[in-house]
């Protein structure tokens, strides 16, 4: 979480960062600010609130760093937002991650003296600087790399140096090469507009970029320098950008019209190399947070149903209680939009310590968990920016059932029933489908609770509906399956609470037994699937796709779920305390 961007070059920094910036806010919306370096002397401008909303006060310098937070430590406010000063106002910094010491760090910087002016972890780093400055700036940086502990992305300008030293540790940093300038930021979408031309920083390293030189990488353990290639990063900036539509959200969800499609398109050969990895496996751990977690849930049902194989799923947060159970021979099987999320990445590191085999599902090329993984599968959705993941989510499960269907040894049963997904999706995905869908918000928009029920894989469906409801029109919703209802949920029901019932495959039957249940109780039920039944009160028709029923029926929800939040007024692509990528655990 938390964006930050830097630049070095000959050009005005702050119009630069601010628009850099802009791109970045969906990592943190709470608050912003910057600082450039002019005339020896350090310039900050800060604000509460989101950067977008803000109105561009330029400051002077041709160097710069800018920062949108997501608080963790100390509350929302302008005093708390990056960057931070040392005691003499020589320095700045900006940082995202989480000092896990910081408490005895600052409990000891304020005994020798140091004030600080902030209530965050961060605004330490500032002051360890300003203490270790005798070594000069990039040792001052080393040494306290090698005091701090947790991730951290570190950025750092001071009023003598015409250029930025920054340094990573678990927190993702890149640095973008322009024509004689230089930007480095937590993602490539804030400069891509300049340059696609990136150097990738690992873990442990740290980078000095001094205007009108090369950029200089130098292990921070070690000090010993490091080349770099330059690579060329194949996005279309447009993508990013909302076109005609109203938010990203809504155009994401239509986007799948064709993602799903551009998902199935792997290579064959390695699909099958790693379904032979997984059926060859001593145990296969499926781990991802949020939605990408639904997604490996479902991926339990998926393999169990199609490859007649038990995986097991942990979401990543939790992977740490399992871990007893990695060996050598294990296969770990990651999903993540990102690559940035930091529960799965300790995750991975801590499967790769016990010497597992880490494959993984991902969005970001050249993020942080595709360089660390063996083996990838880019699910190649395009940039998502809302907060609210919905394109990746399908593009996840495709490439799931997908592995699945090559571990049965039935690659190309599982790719034509891709096909059919990806063509019945785009039929559907039309606007009438929309405007029927968001009738139906209106109809419940005002109510404080919705329930979501569904059996096999669209149990986990029920989980990553209530997931969108919840993020993106703050109504509280509640996902079960079907069978647990009569087992306490049931008590919640009362006349006209909506009901979601998720179906379309072999466990219908027992899941309209459920609906009638609610339905006796005054429920409204909502259905979601191919056959319309009796109990429904509203249908909302999915093709009927069979095994791949979960990804056509989470789009409608999808659908719904934007409509509600429009209905009451949400920030749909930014919701509250939220952010697209959680780079803190
Ligand atoms: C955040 C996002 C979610 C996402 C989760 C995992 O909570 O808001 O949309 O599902 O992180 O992110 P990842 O990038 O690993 O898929």
């Amino acid at each position: 979480m938390c964006g930050i961007i830097g630049y070095v070059g000959n050009k005005e920094a702050s119009p630069i960062l601010h628009e850099s910036l802009r791109k970045l806010e969906y990592r943190g919306y709470d608050s912003y600010g910057f600082a450039t370096i002019d005339k020896n002397k350090v310039w900050i401008r800060k604000g509460k609130g989101k950067i977008s909303d803000a109105g561009f006060e330029k400051i002077p310098g041709t160097i710069g760093i800018a920062h949108t937070r997501w608080a963790t430590h100390g509350n929302v406010s302008k005093a708390n937002s990056h960057p931070h000063l040392d005691c003499q106002k020589k320095l700045a910094i900006i940082h995202n991650g989480i000092i896990e010491n910081f408490d005895k760090l600052k409990k000891g910087l304020v005994r020798r003296g140091h004030k600080l002016r902030s209530q965050t972890d961060s605004e330490i780093i500032a002051h360890l600087l300003e203490e270790n400055m005798d070594a000069g700036l990039e040792n001052a940086l080393k040494r306290v790399m090698g005091i701090i502990e947790g991730r951290s992305a570190i950025l750092v300008v001071k009023d003598d140096f015409d250029g930025i030293v920054a340094a990573r540790k678990g927190s993702p940093i890149i640095v973008g090469v322009g024509d004689n300038e230089y930007f480095i930021a937590s993602d490539i979408p804030a400069f891509l507009k300049k340059t696609n031309n990136v150097m990738y920083i690992d873990d442990g390293e740290m980078v000095v970029i001094e205007n009108g030189k090369t950029p200089r990488f130098v292990n921070i353990e070690t000090g010993k320098s490091i080349s770099k290639r330059l690579i060329k990063i194949d996005w279309d900036t447009t993508q990013a950008e909302k076109g005609d539509y109203a938010h990203f959200m809504i155009k994401e969800i239509m986007e799948q019209k064709e993602t799903i499609l551009r998902a199935i398109n792997q290579d064959d050969k390695e699909i099958q190399k790693v379904a032979k990895a997984i059926n060859n496996a001593f145990g296969v751990f499926l781990t991802g947070c949020g939605t990408a977690g639904n997604v490996c849930h479902t991926g339990e049902y998926i393999f169990s149903k199609i490859a007649k194989k038990h995986v097991n799923y942990a979401v990543s947060s939790e992977f740490p209680s399992y871990d007893d159970f990695i060996a050598k021979k294990t296969l770990v099987l990651t999903v993540s939009q990102s690559g940035e999320t930091a529960d799965l990445l300790e995750a991975v590191t801590d499967a790769k310590k016990k010497g597992a085999k880490v494959i993984s599902l991902v969005n970001v090329k050249g993020s942080t968990l595709d360089r660390v993984s063996d083996s990838t599968f880019l699910i190649n959705a395009g940039p998502e920016k809302a907060v609210a993941s919905t394109k990746a989510t399908t593009a996840q499960l495709a490439i799931m059932y997908l592995l699945a269907y090559a571990s049965a040894g039935k690659l190309n049963e599982g790719k034509r029933m891709l096909l059919d997904v990806a063509s019945k999706t785009n039929d559907m995905l039309n606007p009438r489908y929309d405007e029927r869908i968001r009738k139906i918000a209106e109809k419940i928009y005002k109510k404080k609770n919705i329930y979501i029920i569904g059996r096999s894989t669209n149990y986990p469906m029920a989980l990553e509906s209530a997931i969108k409801i919840m993020e993106v029109s703050y109504i509280h919703a509640h996902g079960f399956a079907a069978g647990e209802l009569k087992h306490g949920p049931i008590a919640l029901i009362d006349k006209g609470a909506p009901v979601i019932v998720l179906c379309g495959d072999e466990s219908d039957k027992d899941s309209i037994s459920n609906a009638m249940e609610v339905k006796a109780r005054g429920g409204l039920i909502i259905g979601v699937g191919p056959k319309k039944y009796d109990v429904f009160d509203h249908w909302i028709k999915t093709p009927d796709v069979g095994v791949g029923s979960p990804m056509v029926n989470i789009i409608p929800v999808q659908l719904l779920a934007y409509h509600l939040g429009v209905l009451r007024g949400c920030n749909i692509d930014m919701p509250r305390n939220l952010a697209k990528s959680v780079t803190v655990k």
